[in-house]
């Protein structure tokens, strides 16, 4: 739109404005809103008045010099001034009048010839002008000069006959002659400058109230902005449990609780990391102390039989393995905390996906005497990380065969519309009590903790499966009635949103 010189010119003004920092300071927004708010209407005031004022006086001034020359103009017809120019009334008149008026009268007979000047400069001259040639056809004309500062006037000098010797003809106006003068404007050009420096006057106070209103205005309402700066200061470097309060303005109380919210959530974040942290160390060390109880009762009971070596190391065996399974989910689950950049997106058949999942985890449901079955709607493709989701249906499918009853089943449905794909893992399981589906996705949760010994996981799988689905901006979501089964449902875009 405006060409690269153009742009180039806009981003040179961006910056140029950025580096003037003292433009981004409320306190300089204040004042030049201030400033134009009392300043315009004063300029604007000042001119229209004054402009007004120079129109009137000119209006005023010129009439009133119309009628006096009328005045005049009849005289000069009766004492036939234009023939003889001897009369002491009339140069007597005419002079008043130019006196008056600081200024100069010319009177002009009808063949252009000046046969009175009273700068005494003119005379018996011819004198061609337009003014005074429109006027000896019977037109008035009047013009103001600004800049040399005079009205200039020129008035027909008429004589009423008779067109006929009859009475009874209506009688016709003859132009005997014009009278042209210059009337000096310096009383109002002196007028005028009063009151414009009387206006500038008014202006400079204007400013001055403006700059002191600004000044202590300015510092009152940067006073809250400064006090929430200053308490933010104090939270950053003490990291202190009280809350913001600057309830010297609404603005500033928003900005308290917004950032009371940000500090709110930072303590929930830190309070859940030194939990994790604590149910990490407890898990780890659970099968390390059995490890450690088994081997001691097989250090201090000499001459144990071999039977007795053999079962205990194959619990030891079993705690290693459960160790190992800890250790692994936890790794996966550090992943998934981390950021999209880690996503690994490719186009995948979903379809060919679950299958392979379930293949994988029949023996398992085999074992159990768990029915597993797949249905699948429609062929689908979507764009996902292959590993995440593979861990998203394994963990739901692997609870389902988990906490199910004996000779019970699992059915695995997958769906998609024009946008999402949905997968849907119903069991005919245990269920999951109400009080305890708030709490399944959490770390290291699980419902019934003395039978999760044998049933065995970590309670970390549904945390895992969650930030699965979040990193892909799905959703997943839980029915379930204790004793009837639990349904899973996972909805996941088919094709990925980046950040
Ligand atoms: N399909 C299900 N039926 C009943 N309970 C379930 C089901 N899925 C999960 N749960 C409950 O949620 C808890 C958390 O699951 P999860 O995070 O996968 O941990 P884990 O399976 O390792 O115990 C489980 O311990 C179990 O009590
Ligand atoms: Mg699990």
């Amino acid at each position: 739109m405006y060409g690269p010189n153009g742009v180039l010119a806009i981003t040179l003004l961006k910056k140029i404005l950025h580096k003037l920092t003292f433009l981004r300071s409320l306190k300089t927004r204040i004042f030049l809103l201030l400033l134009v708010v009392g300043l315009v209407p004063c300029v604007i005031m000042r001119y229209a008045i004054l402009q007004n004022y120079e129109q009137r006086a000119v209006g005023i001034r010129t009439s009133g010099i119309a009628i006096q020359l009328r005045i005049l103009a009849d005289h000069l017809i009766t004492y036939h001034y234009l023939q003889d120019t001897s009369s002491e009334v009339i140069n007597a008149e005419i002079n008043q009048l130019s006196v008056l008026y600081d200024g100069r009268v010319m009177i002009i007979n009808s063949d252009l010839r000046i046969v009175k000047d009273t700068y005494g400069i003119s005379e018996n001259k011819t004198i061609i002008s337009e003014e005074v040639v429109r006027c000896v056809k019977g037109e008035t004309t009047s013009k103001y000069d600004r800049d040399n500062g005079y009205i200039e006037l020129t008035i027909p000098i008429t004589e009423t006959v008779a067109s006929d010797e009859s009475e009874a003809q209506p009688k016709t106006e003859i132009v005997r002659g014009v009278m042209l003068v210059s009337a000096s404007t310096d009383s109002i050009v002196a007028t005028l400058d009063t009151l414009s420096r009387q206006a500038l006057i008014i202006e400079a106070i204007v400013i001055l109230v403006i700059v002191v209103a600004s000044v202590l205005g300015a510092r009152v309402l940067i006073r809250p902005f400064e006090k929430i700066t200053l308490a933010l200061d104090k939270a950053q470097e003490g990291y202190t449990d009280d809350f913001i309060c600057v309830t010297d303005c609404i603005e500033t109380e928003h900005i308290g609780d917004a950032f009371n919210r940000v500090l709110g959530r930072m303590k929930v974040l830190d309070d859940s990391r030194q939990e994790f942290v604590s149910n990490v160390s407890h898990e780890l060390k659970t099968p390390l102390t059995s490890m450690k109880v088994l081997a001691d009762s097989l250090i201090s009971q000499k001459d144990a039989p071999v039977e007795m070596y053999q079962e205990f190391m194959e619990d030891i065996a079993n705690e290693i393995d459960r160790e190992n399974e800890i250790i692994t989910d936890l790794l996966a689950l550090v992943k998934m905390d981390r950021t999209a950049a880690d996503m690994n997106i490719t186009e995948v058949d979903i379809n060919v996906l679950v299958e392979l999942i379930m293949r994988r985890l029949r023996p398992i449901a085999q074992k159990r005497d768990v029915e597993l079955v797949f249905e699948s709607v429609r062929p689908v493709s979507a764009a996902v990380d292959e590993v995440k989701i593979t861990l998203v249906i394994s963990n739901l499918v692997e609870n389902a065969i988990k906490y199910n009853k004996e000779h019970g089943w699992v059915k695995v449905t997958l769906d998609a519309d024009h946008q999402f794909f949905t997968v849907t893992v119903a069991d005919s399981g245990i269920g999951i009590p109400e009080d305890s589906l708030d709490h399944i996705y959490e770390r290291f949760y699980r419902v019934d903790k003395s039978r999760s010994r044998e049933i065995g996981g970590t309670g970390l799988g549904l945390a895992i499966t969650r930030n699965a689905v979040l990193m892909h901006h799905g959703s997943i979501k839980v029915e379930s009635t204790e004793g009837e089964g639990t349904t899973f449902t996972v909805r996941i875009p088919l094709s990925y949103i980046g950040e």
